[in-house]
């Protein structure tokens, strides 16, 4: 039986972004895939009162099974209102790749879906992107697009060299395709491995011209920016510490994203920076207690560490703290 985000108590991206346009700050849209994830964003989003995008991509949707996925968002949902929390939660598709993979999300109570159509030939993403805007409109269901190609290498998302946003192609194609949000490339890219830099070498600043550019031509709608980690050095270096193999990781420096968290950025990707913290806080749990077998013992701290990190996105990166009181 189909069921619909507004029975999970869930709410569409329309409002969020509204207020974020308004307001100078952007909305985390967070990755999970598992309970400890979970339960660190909702945690921290509600004790920052902070909205929230929970972010579930094809991968993630097979992983953890798309029905347990539902549930999961509406158990959230749940216990954020039994902590007296009224914060908007989302629960978006991150990277859809078909028609049919939104559908059937928008069937299962999801609130907004991507499709993400940013490799396909112009016409053929406007096609499919109208598509998935059609159908989930009908069901009062926001959708986000894509222009221009992220470099980075993850289970769906492949792409070995970034193409950046053509400014020129916004209008057309957010009027030919009526989505609610655009997903634009300006120099970020997927996962820990953001920019391959020389020694001695800085990360090389965001285009913000290319942003200025899309905003100008598509004044008050709201843009999202994926490959938004940071690659925080006090996880990869913890990560390192305690037997792991991460090198030259760079991410994108916070004080950029806080400006573009200011500009028309209504909505921010951070996956990575998860995975960093949850796996560099469980390495040295059980680097350090070898004979602890109990799951709860090394995934408590690491959901507690991980909660703490979406605490300091939210007020000091994204500027969403406070914003759903
Ligand atoms: O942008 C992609 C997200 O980080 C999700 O990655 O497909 O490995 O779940 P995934
Ligand atoms: P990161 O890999 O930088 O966390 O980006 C996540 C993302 O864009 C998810 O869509
Ligand atoms: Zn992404």
């Amino acid at each position: 039986m189909p069921v619909s985000f507004k029975e999970l108590g869930l709410v569409n991206t329309r409002e969020m972004f509204k207020k974020a346009m308004e307001g100078g700050y952007a909305v985390g849209a967070f990755n999970f895939n598992n309970m400890e994830q979970l339960q660190a964003i909702i945690t921290a989003c509600v004790e920052v009162k902070s909205p929230v995008i929970l972010q579930v991509s094809k991968g993630a949707r097979q992983y953890a099974n798309q029905t347990m996925l539902r549930y999961m968002a509406q158990g959230a949902v749940q216990m954020a209102r039994e902590m007296g929390s009224k914060i908007p939660i989302a629960l978006h598709l991150d990277h859809g790749d078909s028609y049919e993979l939104c559908v059937s999300c928008i069937e299962n109570g999801f609130s907004s879906v991507m499709i993400d159509g940013s490799h396909l030939p112009y016409e053929e993403n406007v096609k499919l992107t109208k598509k998935v805007v059609d159908y989930a409109h009908k069901f009062d269901v926001t959708v986000e697009g894509e222009l221009g190609v992220l470099a980075g290498i993850e289970e769906h998302v492949s792409s070995e060299k970034s193409h950046y946003t053509k400014p020129e192609e916004v209008q057309d194609f957010v009027s030919r395709t009526g989505v609610d949000s655009l997903a634009i490339s300006i120099g970020t890219s997927h996962g820990a491995y953001k920019f391959k830099l020389k020694p001695g070498e800085k990360v090389p600043p965001l285009r913000f011209d290319i942003l200025e550019e899309c905003e100008k031509r598509l004044p008050g709608f709201p843009i999202v920016l994926h490959g938004a980690s940071s690659v925080l050095p006090e996880y990869v270096d913890m990560i390192n510490r305690y037997g792991g193999k991460i090198e030259n990781a760079a991410g994108v420096p916070e004080e950029q994203l806080r400006r573009a968290a200011k500009s028309a950025v209504c909505k921010i990707n951070i996956d990575s920076d998860g995975r960093l913290v949850m796996t560099a806080m469980i390495r040295k749990y059980l680097s350090e207690h070898p004979s602890e077998f109990d799951p709860r013992k090394y995934l408590g701290p690491a959901r507690e560490a991980l909660k703490n990190m979406y605490i300091e996105k939210c007020k000091n990166v994204l500027g969403c703290a406070g914003k759903a009181e």
